[in-house]
């Protein structure tokens, strides 16, 4: 829908009453009437790397959801303060991984004696909590774009990886990527007692994934895959890699949002598209295309937006950039110290992958 004037014009005064004082950011599945206002758009490993890219901006207003702020926080000077324009703005995936229950399987990985095997690597989508303890226990974190690479990294440190919360991106990027075996992996259900695994299938299992999976990418279908082929002769499938295995094992393409956009960038003229991830993001790219001949449908036309991600609409951003300007510090996303100082380790691994 189009963005009301009125709003349009008042975030951009707001705007420019901060100047550079303010350094907005904006994921690629945010609305298109937020995503206007960024200053940097991008992936998550892209919006890790370029949040501190501003040291002299003392308000960082992220457009994105929860963790992607507190990630944000952890990378940026104390003096920076991070701003989330809606609180509820978080992430079921994210929230999969508690960390009680994440302390609980370490005790299950010990007791089984496998834990001085296991190297953590964990996914960006997970609370500070989740990549302090990975941090601690010698892990990276990782996002869709490198999950390759860390778990190379990973494979280097130690027999055995734990691969939190997402078990689709663990098992697409093992398996797919890198070679393994569906057998190498194994589920670690945090809701069952010991995870649900024997101390055996732990001792043989390369890949211990959580159960957690993201309530939009796990909604796409083999039969989605099936259907778009049938229904449009030559089309191209690509997909994000927190969609499950089936899917991604069908797709012709897989790859971050990053990824997503650039293969689209560069595809010729007539080409056809189905596209397996967060709707804002896909009708954005079916516009921007057509008019080159790229003709660009969303995957599967019975899943929707990611609700979390749309929770940032152009009435909270307004309502953050006018607070700020007003000298009220609104929404800030603060990290406490100790949780900082591990997550910090965990996530500098991951800028340092090769
Ligand atoms: P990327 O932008 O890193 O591909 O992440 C996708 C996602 O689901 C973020 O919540
Ligand atoms: Fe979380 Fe999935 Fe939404 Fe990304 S798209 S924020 S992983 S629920």
């Amino acid at each position: 829908s189009p963005s009301d004037p009125d709003l349009v014009e008042r975030a951009r005064r707001a705007k420019e009453r901060l100047g550079d004082k303010v350094f907005v950011l904006g994921h690629h599945y945010q609305r298109d009437e937020v995503i206007q206002f960024a200053d940097v758009t991008g992936d998550s490993f892209k919006l890790a790397r370029d949040a501190a890219a501003r040291p002299e901006a003392e308000y960082i207003v992220f457009c994105g959801v929860h963790f992607m702020a507190e990630s944000a926080d952890i990378l940026t000077s104390d003096d920076q303060k991070v701003v989330l324009p809606d609180l509820a703005a978080g992430c079921s995936m994210a929230d999969m991984a508690t960390a009680e229950q994440v302390a609980e399987c370490w005790d299950v990985l010990t007791e089984a004696g496998v834990a001085e095997q296991v190297v953590p690597v964990s996914y960006m989508n997970s609370s500070a909590d989740i990549k302090a303890f990975t941090g601690k226990h010698g892990g990276t974190i990782c996002t869709s774009s490198n999950a390759r690479r860390a778990l190379e990294w990973a494979f280097q440190q130690g027999e055995k990886v734990l691969f939190l919360p997402d078990q689709h991106l663990g098992r697409n990027t093992a398996v797919r990527d890198m070679g393994m075996s569906l057998e190498d992996c194994v589920v670690y259900n945090p809701h069952k007692p010991n995870g649900g695994l024997t101390a055996d299938e732990l001792r043989a299992a390369k890949m211990i994934l959580w159960r957690g999976h993201c309530s939009v990418h796990g909604r796409f279908s083999l039969d989605s895959v099936d259907e778009v082929r049938a229904r449009i002769p030559g089309v191209n499938v690509l997909v994000h890699p927190e969609c499950r295995h089936e899917v991604v094992a069908a797709a012709d393409h897989v790859g971050s949002t990053e990824y997503i956009i650039k293969t689209l960038e560069a595809a010729p003229a007539g080409s056809k598209w189905a596209v397996g991830t967060e709707l804002n993001l896909v009708r954005r790219l079916a516009n921007r295309f057509a008019p080159e001949g790229k003709e660009i449908v969303f995957l599967d036309r019975t899943v929707c937006f990611c609700s979390t991600m749309n929770r940032i609409d152009l009435p909270h951003l307004v309502w953050a950039l006018e607070s700020l300007a007003d000298g009220k510090l609104v929404n800030r996303i603060e990290v406490d110290k100790e949780t900082e100082a591990f997550a910090k380790l965990a996530l500098e691994r991951m800028l340092a992958l090769p």
